[in-house]
């Protein structure tokens, strides 16, 4: 059956850490695998802006001996003009991957149902996944082992980053802290789910108000932007809700003396976070940018080579 990506949970604790291996071997060698040699076209699809995903996944393509089709919204057909389920029909005749960043993760899940080849999801309005393969890949760069250490994230609860962090995380056996404003808490059936995993993997969700418990000891601090797109209507409210929640050199000093700072950019500094954290020692946003690219080859590689 064909294998999808359209959230973080898809893949199995053991199959995370095998992409991410994969991403630790192609990051080594970017020319070692030509697993999309034809070149095979792989379709890459864009309902909001971007610039790392749209950038890591062409180039991505290309180093796997692929051609990346970029198609925008705009100029397709798709966004109302058809539907998800038919434009599946159209491309898996001439592509080998579809990957997808859209609004809402029901239009993910109409493509994959329709479709024959794998889809990702490269972000929707729920999740982010691929960006938390980056994140995982940086963290165990930095860290070693994930397995155990506490990640705490600062901000908007119920976006698709912070969404992504309780499930990629606690399949990874981490121990994860939200710290947002109590309407900003993360979906019950995102939190029910990471709770599953969690009885499985030793790890673990917690969600805090308190903005400097959630920091306490903490080996990775982590915040996204507070305004994620689809959401800039709300912006003057959410700079009012989430100002309690941004990471300052207060919270950094909190956390452990080696906790690293990540953030999926872009960001806003001096909202969500300052300057002084974001352009300090301890971040690394940087190599999880660059991160984009590996393990989004390994994830397309690995996805492909599933039965
Ligand atoms: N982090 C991320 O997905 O960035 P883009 O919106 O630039 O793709
Ligand atoms: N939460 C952000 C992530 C951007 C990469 C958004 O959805 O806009």
């Amino acid at each position: 059956m064909t294998r999808h990506f359209l959230r973080d949970d898809d893949v199995t604790p053991a199959e995370q850490a095998e992409i991410l291996d994969l991403a630790v071997t192609l990051k080594r060698d970017r020319w070692a695998d030509k697993s999309l040699a034809g070149p095979q076209t792989v379709a890459v699809i864009f309902d909001k802006s971007s610039t790392r995903t749209r950038v890591s996944f062409a180039v991505g393509i290309a180093d796997l001996g692929g051609s990346p089709l970029i198609i925008t919204t705009a100029s397709s057909q798709l966004g109302g003009k058809e539907t998800p389920a038919d434009t599946a029909r159209v491309l898996e005749r001439q592509v080998a991957a579809i990957v997808w960043r859209t609004y809402a993760q029901a239009g993910l899940e109409e493509m994959a149902a329709g479709t024959r080849v794998p889809v990702v999801n490269a972000l929707s309005d729920d999740f982010h996944p691929c960006q938390l393969l980056a994140d995982l890949l940086t963290i165990r760069e930095h860290k070693g082992e994930l397995k155990g250490l506490t990640l705490s994230f600062f901000g908007d609860g119920r976006s698709n980053m912070a969404h992504s962090y309780v499930l990629a995380a606690v399949t990874a056996g981490m121990h994860v802290r939200v710290a947002s404003p109590e309407s900003y808490m993360p979906r019950e059936d995102v939190i029910a789910s990471a709770h599953a995993i969690a009885a499985t993997t030793g790890g673990s969700v917690t969600l805090m108000t308190d903005a400097g418990a959630a920091a306490e000891g903490a080996d990775v601090i982590v915040t996204d932007t507070w305004v994620s797109m689809g959401k800039e209507e709300e912006k003057l409210a959410r700079i009012r809700d989430l100002g309690d929640y941004k990471v300052t050199s207060e919270i950094m000093a909190k956390a452990t003396p080696e906790a690293i700072f990540i953030h999926c950019l872009p960001a806003d500094r001096g909202y969500e976070v300052d300057a002084e954290v974001i352009d300090g020692p301890q971040s690394v946003v940087w190599d999880e940018a660059e991160n984009r690219l590996h393990a989004q080859k390994a994830l397309l590689v690995w996805l492909l080579r599933q039965p």
